[in-house]
């Protein structure tokens, strides 16, 4: 059976990096709420009892997507999966107790990552729209200039809601953070280090789940 695995770290650690070359590697399925609600940014949620009718208003202004909502996207994604890396989701307690009614996890991994390095992080980022490859502006950019001159920036990454996700990431996530430490299933590891000596951290922590 493959293995199960969730990658948690505030906006902006690394989580997608690590996530994408994880589920390469070790042949995973790679679940990601932000991915999932980018891709639907203008579903009709309305018929449910949330405050907007689409993710767009609550992602483009930081805010968590109601539970309801992606608690069924990462239902219906688990229920297809073997293995599988987890990678924006669970973000609150509630969220949490849900993923543990519906699954087990062989590894929580947890990339930290300091405050200052995670707005500088994602202020610099951009995404190429035909590959979705990440590249950032003075750490990481493609060496062909067609790419280089197609890259985008997300919407939710400018500095103003940069900082509004830091602070919803404080208040409503890192309780999860803390609930795996309590736990003691957390494995911390050192999301500073370059993304190369980063994965090999978290190939090893995998190897060993
Ligand atoms: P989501 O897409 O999950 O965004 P996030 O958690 O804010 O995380 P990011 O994707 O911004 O960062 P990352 O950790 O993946 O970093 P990356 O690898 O790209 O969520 C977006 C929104 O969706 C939320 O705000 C919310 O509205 C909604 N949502 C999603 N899930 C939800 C849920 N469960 N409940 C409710 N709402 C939900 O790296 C960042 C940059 O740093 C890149 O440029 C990269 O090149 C660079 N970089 C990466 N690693 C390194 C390194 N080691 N050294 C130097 N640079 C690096």
């Amino acid at each position: 059976m493959g293995k199960h695995i969730l990658l948690l770290g505030a906006p902006g650690a690394g989580k997608g990096t690590q996530s994408k070359r994880l589920a390469e590697e070790f042949d995973l399925e790679h679940v990601t709420t932000g991915d999932a609600l980018r891709a639907n940014k203008d579903m009709d949620i309305g018929h449910m009892d949330t405050e907007f009718d689409t993710p767009r208003a609550y992602m483009d202004a930081g805010e968590l997507v109601p539970d309801e909502v992606v608690n069924e996207i990462v239902k219906e994604a688990l229920s297809n999966a073997d293995g599988y890396v987890l990678d924006g989701y669970p973000r609150n307690i509630d969220q949490a107790e849900y993923l543990t009614s519906i699954t087990d996890l062989d590894a929580v991994l947890y990339l930290d990552v300091s405050e200052e390095e995670l707005v500088r992080r994602l202020t610099g980022r951009r995404l190429d729209p035909e590959t979705d490859e990440i590249y950032h502006t003075e750490f990481d950019m493609p060496d062909d200039e067609e790419v280089r001159e197609r890259l985008v920036q997300r919407d939710d990454d400018t500095e103003e809601t940069v900082r509004e996700r830091l602070r919803v990431y404080e208040e409503n996530t890192e309780p999860v953070v803390e609930h795996y430490r309590d736990e003691g299933v957390l494995v911390e590891i050192d999301g500073e280090q370059s993304p190369d000596d980063v994965f090999e951290d978290v190939a090893d922590t995998v190897d060993s789940a």
